[in-house]
């Protein structure tokens, strides 16, 4: 989704804030733009693409000054040219805009009627001319941007700087997240503290309803009435945190690698390896006293989420009521006290998920946030937060997130067991150990399985349609697979249940499009194996993900079979994840797609 980033510096600041655009490239963009002041004069340049066709632009005619603002663009009103790209200009008004401005339309007919000239095809220009307006009709500029917030309704960052002012950059929230920097004797703000990590590590972040006066010296935040009000700063851990490639081709292939070590410091969080137990963790939940248990979240996290319900319903007894955050919100589902409320979210920031927490949160459900940015708007709107600990992920395809979801869930799950009276102390210790064994299996996997799948992509590459199968925890991650593989190889690929194939997929089956089943040796083993046979009894193309006891049980012939180690149950899912990821990314480098930032996708998708 779009990012923003503001500067008020000491020195030029172009070149900064193309480096800290550079650091939300991860959210996906489609066009960028960069505006600042010199001389009195404000002046801009903007660029479809990548943030390389917008250096291109600045390396032709540089923009001075110490002031500007900057912005990549997810096209949601208009397309991505240079035209609707960011910053907008009318009369000496500058804007960019993350989010989407709900009543623009009628906002817009009003501008018309008034001879408004609208250049672009945005909901975003009618900010710019709003503005324009009310600093025509002789408010000053505070004043300006108050009565402007007070008019537009909807999600939105917005930022805005005036040509007649090159000393303020103001700021408003309501939505998606706006993170303001304290440097020496220089101002910043961004989308997140990635961006600003170069910069300074202390943040203030703006809630909803904010308005931020930004100036070298300092801010001032406050409410749409002009009402001061008190956000205080804190010490951002994002710039602990190196955020480039290292040895790897892309991000998503490092995210990958870096499973193993991840997984292992997320644990340690939840885990007391040496007493082989959960560890208490925040008990603003009591998973021993719930009725049930409500879980929403989006895209992968989505996928988590239904893993994690099997495991809490096997494990801990507890009935788990999950939906994808865009459905859930909407649903009026009625729930009770007496039940919790998890929300998943890498980012903590997806627009539905949060709208989804504040439904929960409104029944008067205690609320818990399973996240990987910790001081998200997810996680400051929970009562307790779970974080995944897996540092920045900027693939847009979330892979280490998702096993480190998957690692806490299972952790949760055996946790609350235990606190039900559904695992016994013996089963714990088993569990645990389990789970502690899984950074070295990872690294195992990952290790011996690459070679063989980096072949095996060159195949599967060339097919246009794939079908994942799978049952069990199985079974959501053959959704995984399948949106792993489309959203970065664009090759059409859907995921079922394996005892769904009769009821409609396998009138599909032919030799052009692979089945890859997904199936360890479980108790599910032999039904999926019969599913199998369907396949390969209509000419079925099969790509088998097994473990060793599987392989050695199955006769079916396939295109390839991958053997993993054998594993416990409850560590499978996460194992048996690595080859999927490993596929879809192998296949869409042969391919060669644009993995870390794959067409029309966001990282963070802060609207709805
Ligand atoms: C986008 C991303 C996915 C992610 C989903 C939910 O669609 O491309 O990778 O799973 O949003 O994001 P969240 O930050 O809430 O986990």
């Amino acid at each position: 989704m779009c990012g923003i980033v503001g500067i008020v510096g000491r020195e030029a600041v172009a070149g900064r804030l193309v480096d800290a655009l550079r650091r939300l490239e991860y959210r996906g963009y489609d066009s960028a733009g960069v505006a600042t002041i010199h001389g009195g004069r404000m002046d801009r340049r903007r660029a479809e693409g990548k943030l390389f066709n917008l250096e291109k632009l600045l390396d032709a005619e540089p923009l001075p000054g110490r002031i500007g603002i900057a912005h990549t663009r997810w096209a949601t009103h208009g397309v991505p040219n240079e035209t609707n790209a960011h910053p907008h200009f009318v009369e000496g008004v500058a804007v960019v805009h993350n989010g989407i401005i709900e009543n623009f339309s009628e906002l817009k007919d009003e501008l018309l009627s008034e001879g408004a000239v609208f250049e672009s095809q945005t909901d975003t220009e009618v900010v710019a001319h709003l503005l324009a307006k009310y600093l025509r009709q002789g408010l000053d500029r505070r004043a300006a941007m108050l009565a402007m917030l007070n008019r537009v309704a909807g999600a939105y960052a917005l930022v805005v700087m005036f040509e007649n002012d090159p000393g303020t950059i103001m700021a408003a929230r309501f939505g998606p997240p706006l993170a303001i920097g304290h440097g020496q004797g220089e101002m910043f703000l961004g989308s997140d503290a990635i961006a600003l990590s170069p910069f300074t590590n202390e943040i203030t972040y703006l809630v909803d309803g904010d308005c931020a006066i930004m100036t070298a010296g300092g801010v001032e935040i406050v409410d749409y009435s002009g009402k001061p009000v008190q956000r205080r700063s804190q010490i951002s851990q994002a710039s602990a945190f190196m955020v480039d490639k290292g040895n790897h081709r892309h991000f998503m292939e490092k995210e990958i690698y870096e499973q193993p070590e991840i997984i292992s410091h997320a644990l340690s969080h939840y885990i007391d390896f040496a007493a082989n137990t959960v560890k208490a963790n925040d008990t603003a939940i009591d998973f021993g006293k719930l009725s049930g248990l409500a879980i929403s979240a989006c895209g992968t996290a989505y996928l988590s989420g239904l893993i994690g319900k099997y495991w809490f319903e096997r494990y801990a007894r507890l009935p788990v009521e999950i939906d994808v955050a865009s459905e859930f919100r909407y649903r009026e589902l009625p729930l009770s006290p007496s039940q919790a409320a998890l929300f998943i979210s890498q980012s903590g920031e997806t627009a539905d998920t949060l709208a989804s927490l504040r439904y929960c949160k409104q029944e008067g459900l205690k609320i818990g946030a399973i996240v990987n940015v910790r001081e998200s708007t997810i996680a400051r709107e929970s009562d307790a937060i779970f974080p995944i600990l897996a540092g920045p992920e900027i693939g847009v395809a979330s892979t280490k997130a998702f096993t480190c979801q998957l690692a806490v869930l299972a952790a949760l799950a055996v946790g609350a067991g235990r606190a039900r009276g559904t695992v016994s102390a013996e089963q714990e210790t088993a569990m645990v150990r389990h789970l502690a064994e899984m950074p070295r299996i990872m690294s195992r996997v990952l290790n011996e399985v690459q070679p063989q799948i980096e072949t095996l992509s060159r195949d599967l590459s060339r097919f246009k349609d794939v079908l994942y199968l799978g049952r069990g925890t199985s079974y959501p991650l053959a959704l995984e697979g399948a949106l792993k593989l489309k959203e970065i190889s664009y090759i059409h690929a859907e995921g079922y249940a394996a005892g769904e194939l009769k009821h409609g997929p396998i009138a599909l089956i032919d030799e052009n499009m692979p089945v890859i089943v997904i199936a360890p040796h479980d108790r599910f083993f032999e039904k999926t194996v019969s599913n199998m046979q369907e396949v390969a009894a209509r000419g079925g193309r099969i790509i088998f993900i097994t473990d060793e006891k599987g392989a050695a049980a199955s006769k079916l012939p396939t295109m390839a079979t991958i053997t993993l180690p054998n594993v416990d149950e409850i560590i499978a899912p996460m194992i048996f994840s690595l080859p999927i990821q490993l596929l879809a990314y192998h296949t869409a480098v042969f391919m060669g797609t644009d993995v870390d930032q794959p067409r029309n996708l966001a990282k963070s998708v802060t609207v709805e």
